[in-house]
């Protein structure tokens, strides 16, 4: 085993940097963001809840070629008064706008969306 100029071993070296690559695409990475960000207070992936379950997100968004955009923005805005005006809501609660959230920057979102309509 040889060791690189950091001390650690090269091949274990290479393995952290793989981890540490491919974790944002796991699943689980993206559920500890979410309860990071608060969306788990909300939402969960299978039950309605005070937000609409995040697979019934993924179902009614299915097939909409604007889902990933639109739906980083909702995030972002939030669904109140001043956000950005959407047509239709689920229910009478309204989804705060992230100035009264823990923030999300856009990766973050785009990953929390890729990860919200892979759930169908
Ligand atoms: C305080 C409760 C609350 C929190 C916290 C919250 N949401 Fe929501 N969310 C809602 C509600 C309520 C709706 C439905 C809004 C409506 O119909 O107007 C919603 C809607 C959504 C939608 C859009 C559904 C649609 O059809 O347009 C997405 C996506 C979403 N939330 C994701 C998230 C994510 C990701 C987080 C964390 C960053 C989060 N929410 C945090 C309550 C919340």
């Amino acid at each position: 085993m040889s060791t690189g100029s950091n001390g650690w071993p090269a091949d274990i070296a290479i393995a952290l940097v793989f981890l540490l690559l491919s974790a944002p695409a796991h699943a689980g990475s993206v559920q500890a963001l979410l309860k990071a960000k608060d969306c788990l207070v909300c939402h969960d992936n299978g039950k309605d809840r005070i937000g609409p379950s995040f697979r019934h997100i993924a179902m009614s968004f299915a097939g909409f070629q604007n889902a990933r955009f639109m739906l980083i923005d909702i995030i972002h805005t939030g669904t109140g008064p001043g956000s950005g005006d959407i047509s239709y809501h689920w229910g009478s609660a309204r989804m705060p706008p992230e100035d009264v959230r823990v923030p999300v920057d856009d990766a973050e979102a785009g990953k929390m969306v890729d990860y919200i309509l892979g759930l169908k």
